[in-house]
This record gives C-alpha cells, structure tokens and sequence, in this order.
C-alpha cells in the first residue's frame, strides 16, 4: 500500500521578481515499509522533495497524499498536526535544542502532542535506549560526539512511533564508523516496519537501501532497484560489516 503519492509535483521558489523551478514535475510512490534513497547531484532538487515530503514546506502544483491524507491546502496548523503524527525527521546538522538535554529534546515532539509528561519521559527514555543511549540521557548536545547528537536525533524522529522516517543526508557530518552505525540503527527501524526516506550523496549509502529515486534539474531521472553489490573495498557497505 502506497503510504506516500505525490503527482506532478511542481515547487517554484520567488525572490523578488525572479522565479526558480526547483521540482519540475515529479511523479512517484512510496510503499509502507519500503527504505528508499534520494540521489542527485547539488541543487537537483533533493532537500526540496524532501522538506515538501516531510510538511516542512508546501508544493506549488501538483498532489501529495500522506497516508490516504490530501496535503496540499492544508492549514499551518493541520500541516504541523499531521507531521507530527505521521512523519519523523532527521537533519545533517541534528537540529538539537543547544539548551535542553537529550531526553528533553526526544521529548519535544511529544509535548506538542500533549502527552502527560510521566509518560513522555518514559517513551523518550525507551527510544534513547533503542540508539544505544541509554547511558547519556541527561547530556546537552555540546556535550556529545556528533555521531552521539545524530542518534538523539533519531530518537526524537522515532519516540512518536510515526509511520515515516525521512533523512536529509544524516550522515553527511559523520565519519566511516559513526556512519556505519547509523545505517545500522535505519535497518534496524525499516526491519521493524518503518518506511525509510534518506537523502544522500554517497553510493555505499545507497546499498543499505532497496530502491533509489535519482534526480536531476528538478526531475526524477530513474527509479530502480538498489545495487546490493557489496564486494569492493569500502567499509560503509552493509554486506562487508
Ligand atoms: N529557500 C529557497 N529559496 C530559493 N531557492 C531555493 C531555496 N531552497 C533551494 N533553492 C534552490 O532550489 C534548487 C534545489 O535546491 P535543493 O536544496 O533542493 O538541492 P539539493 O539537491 O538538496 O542540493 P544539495 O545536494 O546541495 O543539498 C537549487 O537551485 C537551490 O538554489
Ligand atoms: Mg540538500
């Protein structure tokens, strides 16, 4: 079942008089429980499919269907509402409260829910554990690896169990070890039912996932299976760890 249709997708950015066609026309579907990759070279387009996916901004033309929820014309509020619900998102640059601590941060999205704060606590606590953090609740993020803010990150992606988890190069920061254990965590989630969206540059990346959407100029190029081909000698395929 498709949990994410977008048709004819068209994003135009203005500045002043001038107008930029960031997505020219994309057509695709997502499966529940698939773990696709977004690949393409700087300013094709990526980071805009991505922030429309996620709600975080709005398409000019086209349709978008979020699990069986039409998204375009929706209010700020509902948008905020259903990406709540619905999607978990984690940045390149982590985009951690510098003020709060980990498990205050994986709590936030649970706040805006409403969720009594006894039971926020222990749903944020449950999910730093699931990154292996269980050790490290109470650290501010100037006080952790990056690798160790990425997976408070995730933990914040996840704690509202939503049904989509999207990626915006989020080992973009990260070096071969701490990468590695990333990809790890993102299997571990799509194993249990997860659907996976991830942005990035790199093709050993893309051997973690199932199928890759290629873009170019604003345009989805292909659309294919991912190369399971893990011989060759770089340590972040899946196959060789
Ligand atoms: N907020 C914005 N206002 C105006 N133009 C924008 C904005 N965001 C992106 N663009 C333009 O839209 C195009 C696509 O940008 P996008 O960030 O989606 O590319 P990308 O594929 O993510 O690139 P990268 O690999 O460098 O992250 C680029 O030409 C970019 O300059
Ligand atoms: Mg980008």
């Amino acid at each position: 079942m498709a949990i994410i249709e977008v048709e004819n997708l068209v994003k135009i950015y203005k500045t002043g008089d001038i107008e930029l066609r960031a997505l020219n026309g994309i057509t695709c579907s997502i499966n529940q429980g698939e773990f696709v990759c977004i690949m393409g070279p700087s300013g094709s387009g990526k980071s805009t499919m991505m922030n429309i996916l996620g709600c975080l901004d709005v398409l000019t033309f086209g349709s978008y269907i979020l699990d069986g929820i039409s998204i375009q014309g929706q209010s700020r509020a509902a948008l905020a509402d259903i990406r709540n619900h619905k999607i978990g998102f984690v940045f390149q640059g982590y985009n951690l409260l510098q003020k709060a601590d980990a498990i205050e941060n994986v709590e936030m999205p649970l706040m805006y829910r409403g969720v009594a704060s006894s039971k926020r606590r222990k749903m944020a606590k449950e999910a730093l554990e699931s990154v292996g953090l269980g050790e490290q609740m109470y650290k501010r993020p100037v006080q952790m690896s990056g690798g160790q803010q990425q997976r408070v990150a995730i933990a914040r992606a996840i704690v509202g169990k939503a049904p989509v988890l999207m990626a915006d190069e989020p080992t973009g920061a990260l070096d071969t070890k701490t990468t590695v254990e990333i990809m790890r965590i993102f299997t571990a989630l799509h194993e249990e039912g997860t659907t996976i969206i991830l942005v990035t540059h790199e093709p050993d990346i893309a051997t973690w996932s199932q199928r890759v959407l290629r873009f170019r100029d604003g345009k989805l190029i292909s659309d294919e299976e991912a190369s399971q081909d893990v011989s060759g000698e770089n340590e972040i395929k899946p196959g060789i760890i």
